[in-house]
């Protein structure tokens, strides 16, 4: 069977990868924002209705989490309403939705990584707008799979190891958080693995529906803190950049070489973020046979693509 499958949030750091990735499993139509906004759920389920596509992989999302405190409607359409309407849709003519959801539904107080049925408790609009889209999901009948994933980075788009990237050429030294812990993950080994999901799912349906519905957890193996992470790219990057290249950005030497950790306090943001944001993949593992590398392996290998 040949397959129709809409990716939205094209120009994101997952949907961008998963044109790539899931290009060898059907016709993929990738979507803009500028071509679907999912902020008009309407406009949004009459182009799902007219495409007909056999699976949605909705990886647009409203992820600015400081500036969702103040934007908390538009939000709850992108987050919530929008892939809601798009769930019922499938549930119509049996399509699989695949939908992303985040760490930002818990609370962080936990000792220990979440499995998926652990109380929810998100402390940030963000996190409440995208709990209920995986509700609005669930609640709608269609045949879905919700990857719940973290700290999610790549070498090109808006994000931490940029970010710290960019700083280290201006600053001498870096503050960042020391106590929020977590797994960063690369939007590149996000978006192989759902296409090894989606390849799963698509066999199992020549055979008898869909297979595996449900929710996930799908990070990088291992844990660190932000100012972990920060310090474990400076050193990469100083080791990865001793190679010849003109690679721009990522080619140049770094003023900053050490992180100075700080504590949330010290470091306030209009959004409260979890202690503990670990999830455990054991259910990936158990249902798909997937598992994704450490987080430092995945880092080498994201930054040895951009270096080299
Ligand atoms: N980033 C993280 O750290 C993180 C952590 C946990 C879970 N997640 C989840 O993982 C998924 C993928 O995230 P990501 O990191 O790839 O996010 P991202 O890089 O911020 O990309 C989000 C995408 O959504 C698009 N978008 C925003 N508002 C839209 C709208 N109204 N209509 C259509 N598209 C819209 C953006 O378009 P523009 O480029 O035009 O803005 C962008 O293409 C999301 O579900 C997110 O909630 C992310």
């Amino acid at each position: 069977m040949s397959l129709l499958i809409l990716v939205t949030g094209a120009t994101g750091q997952v949907g961008w990868q998963l044109q790539r990735t899931l290009a060898p499993l059907g016709d993929v139509v990738a979507r803009t924002r500028s071509q679907l906004d999912l902020s008009n759920p309407e406009a949004t389920a009459k182009y799902v209705r007219e495409l007909a596509p056999n699976i949605v992989v909705n990886a647009a999302a409203y992820t600015a989490v400081d500036k969702a405190e103040s934007e908390h409607h538009l939000a709850q359409e992108v987050n919530a309403v929008t892939p809601g309407r798009i769930a019922e849709e499938l549930a119509r003519t049996g399509g699989l939705l695949v939908h992303y959801s985040t760490d930002f539904v818990f609370d962080g107080s936990k000792v220990g990584p979440y499995v998926e049925d652990d109380p929810t408790g998100p402390l940030n609009v963000y996190g409440e707008t995208k709990l209920l889209g995986e509700q609005d999901i669930a609640a709608s009948g269609c045949p879905y799979i919700i990857l719940r994933t973290s700290w999610v980075y790549d070498t090109r788009g808006k994000n931490f190891l940029r970010t710290v990237l960019r700083l280290a050429h201006e600053r001498e030294e870096l503050r960042i958080v020391n106590d929020q812990h977590g797994a960063p993950t690369w939007a590149r080994a996000i978006a192989e693995a759902t296409a090894q999901i989606v390849a799963r799912s698509s066999e199992h349906h020549e055979q008898s529906g869909w297979g595996h519905n449900g929710l996930f957890h799908l990070t990088a193996g291992g844990t660190t803190t932000w100012a972990g992470f920060a310090q474990q790219i400076l050193s990469e990057y100083e080791a990865l950049a001793a190679w010849p290249a003109d690679t721009g950005e990522f080619g140049s030497p770094l003023m900053a070489e050490r992180v100075i950790p700080i504590t949330s306090d010290q470091y306030k943001t209009p959004a409260r973020r979890p202690a503990n944001s670990v999830l455990s993949n054991e259910k990936l593992l158990s249902v798909f046979g997937l598992k994704l590398p450490d987080w430092k392996v995945l880092l080498r290998l994201a930054l040895e693509d951009a270096i080299r």
